[in-house]
Formats: C-alpha cells, structure tokens, sequence
C-alpha cells in the first residue's frame, strides 16, 4: 500500500495511542497527513497529543478512551470503525504484559490480557475488514510479540496471546489473496524489546528495572519506520530491526534450544 496516495479524508485508527509504538504510529501517519482516531484510557494523554498533531500537521484527530479489556470499551471502538467509511488503517497495538508463573496468577488480570491482546483486535479487524472490503483498499497492522519465537517460560500467557494473533492476522492474510483482495493487507509486526513504557507499568511496578544487553533494544519509532516500509512491499510478517532478524534466524535453528540450554 503507497502511504503517500492516501487522500486527506483517510483515517487511521489506532489503539494504544497514548505510548510507545501506538503513540509513534500516530505521530508518524499524522506526519504522512493522514487524519487519525486516538484510543487509549488516559484522556489528558489523548487530548494533549490530539492537540498537538492537529496544530502541527492540520489535520483531524478523533479521541476514543475505552478501556479495551471490557466490552462496552471495544463495542465503543468497534462503533466508531464501523461509522467511519474512510477508514484506511486499523492498527491494534494496545497491550501490557505479567509476570509470575501461571498458577500463581491473578485469574482477572489474566482474562484482562487474553481479552486486549485477542477478543478485542479480533472484534476490531472484522469491523475494520467490512469497510476496507467496501473501499477496496487499505490495511491491518496487528502487533504480535518475538516472544512467540521461543519456548515461552514465565510470560505463557502473553506469550500465547501473541501467537493467536500472529495466526489470526497471516489466517486473513491468505483468504484476503484467494479472494482476489490482496489490495486489503494484512500485517503482523513482532517487536522486539523496545523502549517504551511497557516494562514499567502493571506488574512491573516496584520490581527491579527490567534490564537486558543495550543492543537488543529498538526505538518505537524504528519499529514504526520498519513496519512502514514493509507495508509499502506489502510483506505481511514483520520483525523490525536486523538484530531481531538474526534472533529470530538463529531461534528456527533445529536443536538450538538444547543448545542454548547447555550454555545456560
Ligand atoms: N515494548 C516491548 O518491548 C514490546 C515487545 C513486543 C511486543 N510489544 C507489544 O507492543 C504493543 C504496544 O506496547 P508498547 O510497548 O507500546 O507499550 P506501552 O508503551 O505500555 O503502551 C501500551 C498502550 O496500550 C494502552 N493500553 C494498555 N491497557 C489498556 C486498556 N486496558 N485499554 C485500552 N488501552 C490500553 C496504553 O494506554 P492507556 O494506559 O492510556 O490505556 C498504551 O497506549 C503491545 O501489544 C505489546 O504487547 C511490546
């Protein structure tokens, strides 16, 4: 999809807007001159970055804060999609993760992320694919996770929602293909660690700072500019960064698991 032939009466919805990769998607597309749909719960976040793209770009910004665990939050996101006949961009980036081992988790915070990470963009993309069907063009970024590339140990559950939505998207990805309407893509991004407020919110509250080597770490605005220029080659699978390239090659290796158990 050429991001640049989009008209200005395009918008992009996008969800999780308030920070890290929701949030650079929107100031980037709002770059491109696409009008943009905000969702996220914090409403001064929204309204103030609302502010701000509008004034610095001229174009419009609509604000939705749902709490995309509950229901009436997604109908109220669903609704919006199904009103808005320019949609050309759903983009489900809202999520969180835990920490602890499965039996040890909380039985509602557990539902809470199964449902953000999987009820709610399944909603939104078949709400989404009806208008984009009718246009006949546009598409779907959905953000997965690299933590469905290897055996997952202590984030089973985000883990697994991960992987539900990677199935989910590249599943619609090739009935889209068999029904002629490849001009509707597809895409599931796997980010990597990325700088973002992730690693300091709901359960990471009060731990010890998350800490892993400096060059695993990407930007969100790298993996926003990777997803970009996949979605103009329309590529479908998306690993942004050339170092969650060489993990994900080396991770497919037969055996490497054991291998790697050995070395501790
Ligand atoms: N950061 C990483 O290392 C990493 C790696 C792989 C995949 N991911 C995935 O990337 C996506 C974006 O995460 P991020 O790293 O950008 O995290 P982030 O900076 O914490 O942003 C998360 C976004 O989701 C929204 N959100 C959280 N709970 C919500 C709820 N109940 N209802 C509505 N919105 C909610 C937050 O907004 P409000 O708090 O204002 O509601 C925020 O806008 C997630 O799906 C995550 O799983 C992240």
């Amino acid at each position: 999809m050429k991001l640049n032939k989009l008209g200005q009466n395009d918008y992009a919805l996008i969800t999780g807007a308030s920070a890290g990769i929701g949030r650079a998607f929107a100031e980037k597309l709002a770059s491109l001159g696409l009008n943009i749909i905000l969702v996220a719960r914090r409403e001064k976040i929204l309204n103030d970055l609302r502010i701000s793209l509008e004034k610095q770009y001229g174009i419009h910004v609509d604000v939705i804060m749902a709490d995309l665990t509950q229901k009436d939050g997604i109908i109220a996101v669903k609704q919006k999609i199904m009103e808005t006949n320019s949609l050309a961009l759903l983009i489900n980036a809202a999520g969180f993760g835990t920490l602890g081992k499965f039996n040890h988790l909380d039985e509602k915070k557990m539902e809470a992320l199964h449902t953000i990470h999987t009820t709610t963009p399944l909603i939104l993309t078949h709400a989404a694919l009806q208008i984009l069907l009718k246009r006949e063009q546009g598409a779907i970024i959905n953000i997965s996770s690299m933590e469905i590339f290897r055996p997952p140990k202590i984030g089973i559950v985000y883990s697994a929602s991960k992987q539900y939505i990677s199935t989910l998207t590249l599943g619609i990805r090739r009935q889209l293909r068999n029904m002629g309407a490849s001009n509707i893509q597809m895409h599931v991004v796997y980010p990597g660690y990325t700088r973002t407020e992730f690693h300091h919110v709901g359960d990471y509250i009060g731990k010890r700072p998350f800490k892993k080597p400096k060059f695993l770490w990407t930007t969100p605005d790298q993996v926003v500019s990777a997803t970009l220029k996949a979605v103009e080659k329309n590529k479908g699978k998306i690993i942004p960064g050339w170092i969650n390239k060489m993990i994900r090659f080396i991770f497919g290796i037969p055996g490497v698991w054991w291998i790697l158990k050995i070395f501790g």
